[in-house]
């Protein structure tokens, strides 16, 4: 982040930070206030919430100015004002911030009113502002907004109660006589409760869709301030159940020692409303950058967690086992906590019940490197597969293909290539290959290769592996999707298979005299398959009605896919289902009942829609 984008991103915070203390100010009025108070603290109350009413709005048209000069590349003052109309007009985020911004304006009539009705209009009125934000950052962009939005404004009218009624608790703690101090305390706790169940529940969806797991957690800037939110959130919760238990009873209470916990109390709420302007400051920070799940994440440990070992029967036994432990342990610590008398007997079971298992969890944690996580950026397209088969040919074949090379380095068509990520290869292509002796079996290639020629021989190694499968076989696992290939038809250019839209395909490799495609296409073409017709000269054009492929690469990366030899290529031909996936190969010989039998099948046995890609990106 810039300058500029680091004060855009605070000027993000500071309205957001002054919309939700407006918001809490006026729940803390309405549900946490008894009716009839008119002690003077509460008056200082309405002058808070007034002032972070002027803020956010200050704040609020700040903001919309420094994002107006970031569209349109302005670079002075004039240019910045002269955009602001016309991103608050022309723009999504600026229609947004511009309602927000009316209600802001509109918010002060009910608050000059000063009475209880106006108040809820009040309270109304900024909770609309506040639940706009989901159409101000990442989730309004979401593929799955409907949702989302919903839950994002939960999450922030929620965050608004809680974090914005601190200032308010706050004052009231320093200023009000001690009973009213401790019934504001004792009257704010359901609030709170609400709130931050509210914001737990809420925040889960918001991660998955933003950051999609461990590696974008640990591996992405995005992650790590998360990370900080969630720990400082933490830190605020904490601080919330000491001033709930500790600090509010002894407050109400009649003894010695209630100032001291006045004090006390005061001193914790104020670094709790300051982990809470942090957490909303962190939040900025992540509406301004990119999500977790568009980048690529940088796994920082050496190891990471995997079920691989539960398909080893014998290592299955042992994971069995250490379950059985861990959940006689957990049990035993559950009726600690239930029979307090016996806790230090059942954690001390449970200690001596795991304890021999405990070196089993190795299991389930593998080697790991700063790219496992990472993710091709190639798509799986037919020009990456045949850019890799250059180079494979160039660089690999010597020692990693058993006809051509030495054939001593391992067989890269064996199915266990499989059971490593995309990213581990990745690593070990860049980096080499050592022995558990550290001594190199292979050198690396990451300064003679670009990133994308590397992932391309990802792309070619897992072509050429399903190849091998099917040509001997006919089966492969796991499902692949059809490569990206460019089409043509009737005489328009279309980018990829996938835009053809959801129906089988039938792709056939042209050059057998014996096996034409016209066969195929016409009034003896397969009911619901659309048929495509794979040629090698790039000068092809298509009929009417009819799709072609001439792009150079296609026919030499689906022939990589079939497994099959240059001369005999021709006249094979491809099911692709409505997914996108390859799911079988047909050869030349094959007539027309045959192929019906293979797509009527294809369709009987849809491939599970969670199904593990084994490459590239399926859109
Ligand atoms: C000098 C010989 C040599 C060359 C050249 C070579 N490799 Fe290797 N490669 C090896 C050896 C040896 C191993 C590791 C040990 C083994 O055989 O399992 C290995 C391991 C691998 C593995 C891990 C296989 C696994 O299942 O664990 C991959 C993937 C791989 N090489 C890809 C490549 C690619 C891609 C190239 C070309 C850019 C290449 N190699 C070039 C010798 C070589």
């Amino acid at each position: 982040m810039d300058r500029y984008e680091i004060a855009t991103a605070l000027l993000r915070g500071l309205h957001v930070a002054a919309l939700l203390s407006l918001f809490g100010c006026l729940v803390f009025r309405r549900c946490v206030v008894p009716k009839g108070a008119v002690e003077p603290p509460l008056a200082a109350v309405d002058r808070i919430t007034v002032v972070s009413a002027v803020l956010a709005l200050v704040a609020g048209g700040a903001w919309l100015a420094a994002v107006a000069g970031t569209i349109a590349g302005a670079n002075g003052i004039a240019s910045l004002l002269a955009a602001v109309p016309l991103v608050a007009r022309h723009t999504n985020f600026g229609n947004f911030v511009c309602a927000r911004l009316l209600l802001l304006v509109a918010v002060f009539v009910p608050l000059a009113l000063q009475d209880p009705r106006a108040r809820i209009a009040a309270l109304l009125i900024a909770g609309a502002a506040l639940a706009l934000q989901p159409m101000l950052g990442h989730i309004g962009a979401s593929s799955v907004r409907e949702i989302l939005i919903p839950i994002e404004a939960a999450h922030l009218l929620a965050a608004g109660a809680w974090l914005g009624g601190l200032l308010p608790l706050l004052l009231c703690v320093v200023r009000a006589p001690q009973p009213l101090a401790a019934k504001l305390c004792d009257r704010f706790t359901p609030v709170g409760l609400v709130a931050v169940g509210t914001i737990a529940v809420t925040a889960l969806p918001q991660a998955g869709e933003l950051i999609g797991g461990f590696p974008g957690l640990f591996g992405t800037q995005y992650g790590h301030m998360a990370l900080i939110k969630l720990g400082l959130f933490c830190l605020a919760l904490g601080l919330a159940c000491i001033n709930r238990l500790l600090l509010t009873p002894r407050l109400g209470s009649r003894h010695l020692g209630s100032g001291s916990a006045r004090r006390a109390l005061i001193g914790s709420i104020a670094i709790e409303a300051t982990a809470g302007l942090c957490v909303v400051l962190a939040a900025a920070a992540m509406a301004s950058s990119p999500p977790a799940a568009h980048v690529q994440p940088v796994w920082p440990f050496a190891w990471r967690p995997s079920l691989d070992a539960w398909d080893e029967p014998e290592l299955r036994e042992e994971l069995e086992r250490l379950l059985i432990a861990a959940a006689c342990g957990l049990v035993l610590i559950g009726i600690s906590l239930i029979r307090r008398r016996f806790r230090f007997l059942a954690a001390g079971i449970a200690l001596i019940v795991f304890v021999p298992f405990a070196h089993s969890l190795d299991l389930l944690l593998v080697e790991a490197f700063p790219t496992s996580y990472a993710h091709s950026t190639t798509g799986f397209s037919v020009s990456a597969i045949s850019r890799g088969q250059t180079l494979f040919g160039e660089q690999c074949a010597i020692c990693h293909d058993p006809q051509t090379g030495s054939g001593r380095a391992a067989d890269l068509t064996a199915s266990h290539i499989w059971g490593h990520l995309d990213g581990d290869l990745f690593w070990w292509i860049t980096n080499g290959v050592t022995d558990p002796e550290g001594a190199a079996l292979m050198p690396g290639f990451g300064s003679m290769l670009s990133e994308t020629d590397l992932w391309a021989l990802i792309d070619f190694i897992h072509a050429r592996n399903v190849g091998a499968h099917a040509a001997d076989s006919g089966k492969w696992s796991p499902p692949v999707p059809a490569p990206a290939t460019p089409l043509n038809c009737d005489g328009d250019d279309i980018g990829s298979l996938a835009e053809l839209g959801a129906h089988d395909l039938l792709v056939v490799a042209e050059g057998n005299p014996a096996a034409p495609v016209s066969a195929l296409t016409g009034p003896g073409s397969i009911p619901g398959a659309e048929t495509i017709r794979l040629t090698h000269d790039a000068g092809t054009v298509p009929g009417e009605g009819e799709c072609v492929t001439a792009a150079s690469t296609a026919w030499e990366a689906w022939r990589v896919l079939s497994g099959v030899s240059r001369q005999r290529f021709g006249g094979y031909r491809a099911i692709v289902d409505s997914q996108g996936w390859l799911r079988a190969w047909l050869p030349p010989r094959s007539g027309r009942e045959q192929i019906l039998a293979a797509v009527r099948d294809v369709n009987d046995h849809p491939i599970a829609a969670d199904a593990r890609p084994a490459s590239g990106h399926r859109h």
